[in-house]
């Protein structure tokens, strides 16, 4: 079954066609970000615009690289929430005029569980033999926008376990990004300059910087004092703090609550599988952490984290994502729902 996924919830606009849930006929995706870094930050208005200009040629190439007519695919799946409101309606638009013209079904997808579903698409780095990840699952989606760990007992079997009470880790990386004068966006911007710093100290102990509610007996997260302390070290210590150290003492402590929470989730439901997804689980130190801790643990758990362009945003895991949760709607019902929660309320 090949399915035509389109993504434009924020400041990518993206088209793909993906076959039977997990191989990549091709992943097309266009940015905004350059124009965004102009302003450090993305402004809706001109989010939406960008997107208007790259739609059609987007699903174009993406048609042509699958090698694809419409005869060929078989549904439309498009991202109905979250995001903001002026992107979201442009995907929305799209996929509605081809469900007409094609005479497709057209399925409506939750971006954030969307995200989650990176885990399931197939790369070329990977054997033929496949094994997709198994249930119950634990579920960590790091976006720009959002911080949610949700436990998976099935597709479209989803329990909220926990998450951020403010900012999400993602919106905690741009914004500290800010601070230090680092281009949007902020989290490889701040991943970079922390390498400028590890490379310089390996064994230098970053813990200047608080770690929120770490000690908790939950499984939420509170990043918004984060760039508080940021915003302290750079007007107070100037001198003696590098942006390179406080970029790494940032990245540290983002990752520290991220896996600590992580993991206590992780042994009290003891899932079979471990995913992360969402474009902060393209960080190399989350990545690394996470793999570190999870050989410590006393029982197995298969842990899977997508490759770093499958974690950042793009309409392969849209496809992806409706084709394991196979619900189609009436075109005219598609509707954009921009404060969609990860469990669809
Ligand atoms: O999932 P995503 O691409 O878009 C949303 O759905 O929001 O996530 C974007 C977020 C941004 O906050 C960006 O700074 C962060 O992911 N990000 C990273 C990295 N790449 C993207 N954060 C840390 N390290 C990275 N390498
Ligand atoms: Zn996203």
């Amino acid at each position: 079954m090949k399915i035509l996924g389109i993504e434009t919830s924020c400041d990518e606009t993206a088209a793909a066609v993906v076959k039977d849930g997990t191989k990549i006929l091709s992943n097309i995706v266009a940015s905004s970000a350059e124009m965004h870094a102009k302003t450090g930050g993305v402004i809706p208005e001109a989010a939406a615009r960008a997107q208007i200009i790259s739609i059609l040629p987007v699903v174009q190439k993406a048609m042509e690289k699958a090698k694809c007519q419409a005869s060929d695919i078989d549904t439309i799946a498009v991202t109905v929430g979250p995001g903001l409101i002026g992107s979201l309606l442009v995907g929305i638009e799209t996929a509605r005029t081809l469900t007409r013209l094609w005479q497709k079904p057209v399925i409506p997808v939750n971006h954030l569980v969307a995200h989650i579903y990176a885990n399931w698409l197939i790369t070329n780095r990977q054997t033929p033999i496949i094994k997709l990840p198994n249930f119950p699952a634990l579920a960590l989606v790091v976006s720009g926008g959002h911080t949610d760990l949700v436990l998976m007992r099935g597709h479209g079997k989803l329990e909220w376990v926990g998450g951020t009470r403010d900012d999400a880790a993602g919106e905690a990386f741009d914004k500290s990004a800010r601070l230090l004068n680092l281009p949007y966006p902020g989290g490889p911007s701040i991943a970079k300059k922390a390498q400028v710093f590890s490379d310089k100290s390996p064994n230098f102990r970053l813990n200047l910087l608080p770690r929120p509610m770490i000690h908790a007996l939950n499984f939420d997260w509170s990043f918004s004092g984060l760039k508080t302390a940021v915003l302290r070290e750079v007007n107070h210590r100037p001198l003696t703090i590098s942006h390179s150290q406080l970029a790494a003492e940032v990245q540290e402590a983002i990752v520290d609550i991220l896996v600590a929470k992580t993991l206590r989730a992780v042994k009290k439901f003891k899932p079979k599988s471990l995913l992360l997804a969402g474009g902060v689980a393209a960080n190399s130190c989350l990545r690394e952490k996470f793999t570190l801790s999870i050989q410590h643990l006393a029982f197995g758990i298969d842990f899977r984290v997508p490759d770093p362009k499958l974690c950042t945003d793009n309409a392969a895991y849209i496809a992806g994502c409706a084709y394991f949760n196979q619900a189609p709607l009436p075109w005219p019902d598609i509707e954009a729902n921009p404060e969609l929660t990860i469990i669809g309320q």
